[in-house]
């Protein structure tokens, strides 16, 4: 069946949503706070029962997303504690009033969105579960579930998320985990359960299915120069990342700032990659606003320049790099974006495009960036010195205002 691609590589940005009752401790293990404080499954309903989402609007998280240009949205249907985040008819251990998932499907949906579902292999509360080998706060003592019955569930969890909530873009599983006895194929039942999903929602792309997975997710690290498979060819890849060092809601952490998550967006596209930024709801629902200021502010710089990111890609290899700057390659409308990561002095040189340039503009708001043509000599490949024709961009003397990285659009002649 053949996998959709399109939307990945044009959309190009994401927003990543971890939110369940972890939210509510709030403390720096996140997510993984009942595997690492060993919290019972008795201690842990201290915050299932008193979860009480009442500012939850996924109409106000859809707007932030839509208007920080993000253009899909990964959501946690369940993480590793096995709370699910939306009605499931096959187990009472979930938020019983509402039904999270579908309500933020419908209003991501609404924006044009592509739908993403988050769905943790690892599973701390079911009693089936084999802990005997997995991260698990009862890892250590001996199993006496019964694997299948747990296979069963996932199986019947999956198939559930992919027929009740219409198309469903991209499942995005999490929590395998690489043990010599443990065999990933065989616990989850890999193949049979990557068939069924092909069959539930064609097209569809999967993420994380240890051996079935349509593309590669380096997490809180980017590849300096993409990713690429064992002969050498790119490969889609999405990059999952923060905003602050953890997934769920804390205020404990350090806040990356604006400038540095346009630079994180960047170094994505500029190798071939997306960007799946994560924001952590609080526990009661909303957005804070120090998340909702960065995504703002993300929008501010996405509204004048997200033509350099949708659709776009790494430069071909013939356009060498001019120092602090990074490409971005428009295949299909042979335009290059050069975001400049420093501003330089007056002009910048741009190696190989002596003769090819046809036209310059700044992109935040399209001011003619005028070139001329200069012989130089560049140490363009690290190596050794090449001769080699550029063109000459005169830039002014300071950089445009309250733009974090400005990016000048160069028109290739045909
Ligand atoms: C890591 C974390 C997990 C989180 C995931 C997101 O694997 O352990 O909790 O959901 O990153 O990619």
């Amino acid at each position: 069946m053949k996998k959709d691609y399109s939307w990945f590589i044009q959309d190009r940005f994401g927003m990543f949503i971890h939110w369940g009752v972890y939210s509510m401790p709030a403390r720096l293990e996140s997510e993984w706070l009942q595997y690492i404080e060993k919290i019972s499954d008795e201690d842990y309903s201290r915050y299932t029962d008193h979860f009480d989402p009442d500012l939850f609007n996924p109409e106000e998280w859809a707007d932030l997303a839509a208007k920080a240009g993000m253009r899909y949205v990964v959501f946690t249907a369940k993480h590793h504690d096995g709370y699910c985040m939306y009605d499931s008819g096959f187990t009472d251990f979930k938020y019983h009033k509402r039904d999270l998932l579908g309500e933020i499907i419908d209003a991501f949906r609404k924006r044009g969105m592509q739908i993403g579902i988050y769905y943790s292999l690892i599973d701390w509360t079911h009693p089936d579960f084999p802990y005997d080998q997995a991260p698990h706060p009862k890892a250590g003592q001996p199993f006496h579930g019964n694997m299948l019955n747990y296979r069963k569930y996932l199986f019947d969890q999956v198939r559930e998320l992919l027929t009740k909530y219409g198309k469903i873009d991209l499942i995005w599983f999490d929590g395998s985990y690489k043990n010599k006895d443990f065999d990933n194929e065989h616990i989850w039942d890999a193949s049979n359960l990557e068939k069924m999903i092909r069959e539930l929602q064609p097209g569809i792309l999967i993420s994380r299915l240890p051996g079935h997975d349509d593309f590669a997710t380096p997490e809180q690290t980017i590849p300096q120069q993409g990713m690429f498979d064992k002969d050498g060819n790119p490969m889609y890849w999405e990059g999952c990342q923060v905003l602050h060092g953890g997934w769920g809601y804390t205020r404990r952490l350090q806040w990356k700032t604006v400038p540095e998550l346009v630079q994180m967006l960047l170094r994505h596209t500029t190798r071939g990659g997306n960007l799946l930024l994560n924001v952590g709801p609080t526990s009661r629902g909303n957005i804070d606003d120090r998340t909702a200021g960065l995504l703002a502010g993300l929008g501010n710089w996405m509204k004048y320049h997200s033509r350099a990111i949708y659709g776009c890609t790494g430069a071909p290899a013939e356009f060498p790099e001019p120092e602090g700057c990074r490409y971005t390659w428009n295949p299909e409308k042979k335009t290059l974006y050069l975001h400049l990561f420093n501003w330089p002095d007056r002009r910048i040189d741009l190696p190989e495009l002596g003769g090819k340039l046809e036209y310059a503009q700044l992109l935040c708001d399209g001011t003619e960036v005028q070139f001329s043509e200069v012989n130089t000599c560049y140490n363009v490949h690290g190596a050794e010195s090449v001769q080699s024709s550029a063109a000459r961009l005169a830039l002014p003397v300071s950089s445009p205002e309250n733009c974090p990285v400005p990016v000048i659009e160069l028109f290739l002649k045909n």
